[in-house]
């Protein structure tokens, strides 16, 4: 039973952009699982908690509640009842959730947490290790990728300016779930692709 579709890659490279297209064209429920590693890391912060020490990231991950689940076909993400909303998308997020993303012990949570969208309905999910470790068996995998001004001129967009080199940096080389090319995955490098050109490449992968 094949019901996921993988999107891997770097900050900006149009992941989320495209899983939406796809959730809305196949009907498939869109996880942003970067918004749970976010969601974690609002917390840590929230409560006070240096974000590179990980055995209190730990703890406060054990004391924290999150809940998911599926809003118009959409993910959500709930922190002790509270839907963080736009703060999960602060500066203070973008800093620090690279590092708290680093901690296995958040990223097993997550994980299991990501599969279980599986009990809601089919999905297509976008992130780091979706790939690779979330659904490594699911034969729809897509590596995004973009040239690196290309994705600093999107950002620059949104007003993320600084984190996005030292998020790809931290992302690429930490030792669980690296950002990588899963294994199956094909490549889409969405430098000179228009969004329309793009989700008709992604859906001519998919189609095999
Ligand atoms: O939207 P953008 O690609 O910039 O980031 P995001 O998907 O919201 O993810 C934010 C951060 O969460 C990433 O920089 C990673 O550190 C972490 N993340 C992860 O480790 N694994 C995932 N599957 C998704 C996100």
């Amino acid at each position: 039973l094949h019901r996921a579709i993988a999107i891997d890659g770097p900050a900006a490279s149009g992941k989320s952009t495209l899983a939406r297209i796809l959730s809305q064209k196949l009907g498939l429920i869109m996880v942003n699982s970067g918004s749970m590693y976010r969601a974690v890391t609002w917390k840590v912060l929230q409560r006070g908690i240096d974000p590179n020490n990980r055995e209190a990231v730990v703890q406060a991950l054990r004391d924290m509640e999150l809940e998911c689940g599926v809003d118009g076909m959409v993910s959500t993400v709930k922190v002790d009842g509270v839907d963080p909303g736009d703060e999960l998308r602060s500066e203070e997020v973008n800093a620090h959730v690279s590092a708290v993303s680093a901690v296995p012990e958040v990223r097993e949570c997550l994980v299991s947490l990501q599969r279980d969208f599986l009990k809601l309905g089919d999905v297509v999910m976008e992130g780091r290790d979706i790939g690779s470790v979330v659904f490594p068996e699911t034969p729809y995998k897509i590596y995004m990728d973009a040239d690196p001004n290309v994705r600093e001129a999107r950002r620059e967009e949104v007003g993320e300016v600084d984190s996005v080199a030292a998020r790809d940096h931290a992302d690429s080389r930490r030792e669980t779930a690296p950002l990588k090319i899963a294994d199956g995955a094909a490549i889409l490098d969405t430098s000179g692709h228009t969004i329309e050109s793009g989700v008709a490449a992604a859906l001519e992968i998919l189609r095999g």
